[in-house]
């Protein structure tokens, strides 16, 4: 496995391999990788000759400056994690290397990048386009491959993909869970077992939220039902559960085909996302 913190360097290597010819995949992470991120890596080898992970907990992205700080950082494990998933890879660049003192090119993506996470993030899909525009440059991958977990971020940069026609397919993976249901996060570093256990609510909430909506309960009542199910656990604030459309992210009202149940909220200090897409 190789590992480049600088771009050019690894621009050369890679335009070495390109040559062969041969496939590349690239998986943009943050770090502090758990199971989840490796499904991705494993979905990338099972279809390129080559993975490429990247590492880099892009400042702006973040629209809490505490969050930003408190992100686990854990290279020398996540290295490990990563040679022993068969990666090929790494590119762990430094904030200087990735933005050279600038990121005034601002990222607005539309509509589907406005509400839920947009509007309780404010800034946060700019951050978002603006590195995977970029990695997407540096690493000029055949195929990229995203959670379904961070749903919105899926479809925002689908958007990206399409309108400024990167050549470059994409796969969105299903979500991989704990035993307890809990989503793997690498937030979930912040919470010790007690706030774990408490953070499964959410999962709970997405699958409580399915069967009520099923029966034919209304939305608005099941929203209710959810913010009683999280506010009855100590420490637990909901921010939002909504049933949407799983291409526009437009909320509906009683079609479940082709809807998804998008929720986020806190445990304590940190901030967690889920989701659920209904049949
Ligand atoms: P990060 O949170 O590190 O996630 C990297 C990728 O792993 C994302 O595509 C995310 O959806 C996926 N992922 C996270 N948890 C998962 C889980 N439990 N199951 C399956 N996939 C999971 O998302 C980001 O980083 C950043 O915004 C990034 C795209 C790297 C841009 O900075």
């Amino acid at each position: 496995m190789e590992i480049f913190y600088e771009i050019k360097p690894l621009r050369a290597f890679l335009n070495g391999k390109r040559k062969n010819p041969s496939s590349i995949g690239l998986v943009p992470t943050m770090g502090a990788l758990h199971q989840g991120h490796i499904e991705l890596i494993k979905a990338s080898r099972g279809q390129n000759d080559l993975t490429v992970c990247s590492i880099y907990v892009n400042p702006t992205q973040f629209n809490n400056a505490f969050d930003l700080e408190k992100y686990p950082r854990t290279l020398d494990s996540d290295k490990e994690k990563l040679e022993k998933a068969g990666c090929d890879v790494i590119f762990a660049p430094s904030n200087e290397e990735m933005y050279q003192g600038t990121s005034q090119i601002r990222f607005d993506v539309g509509e589907i990048g406005s509400f839920w996470e947009g509007e309780f993030r404010p800034g946060h899909f700019n951050g978002v386009a603006q590195v995977v525009c970029k990695l997407f440059n540096i690493v000029q991958p055949h195929r990229a491959y995203f959670g379904q977990k961070d749903f919105q971020q899926y479809k925002v940069i689908e958007k990206l993909v399409d309108e400024l026609q990167f050549d470059i397919q994409l796969t969105s993976v299903p979500i991989f869970r704990e035993p307890s249901g809990l989503a793997m996060s690498s937030r979930n570093q912040r919470l010790n077992e007690s706030e774990k256990e408490k953070a499964t609510v959410f999962y709970q909430s997405l699958l409580v939220a399915s069967e009520l909506l099923k029966k034919g309960e209304q939305i608005i009542a099941v929203k209710d039902k959810v913010r009683q199910m999280c506010e009855a656990k100590p420490n637990v604030k909901l921010e939002y559960i909504e049933w949407v459309d799983t291409k526009n992210l437009k909320p509906v009202q009683n079609v479940l085909a082709g809807s998804v149940l998008l929720i986020a909220g806190y445990v304590g200090e940190v901030r967690l996302i889920d989701n659920l897409l209904l049949e």
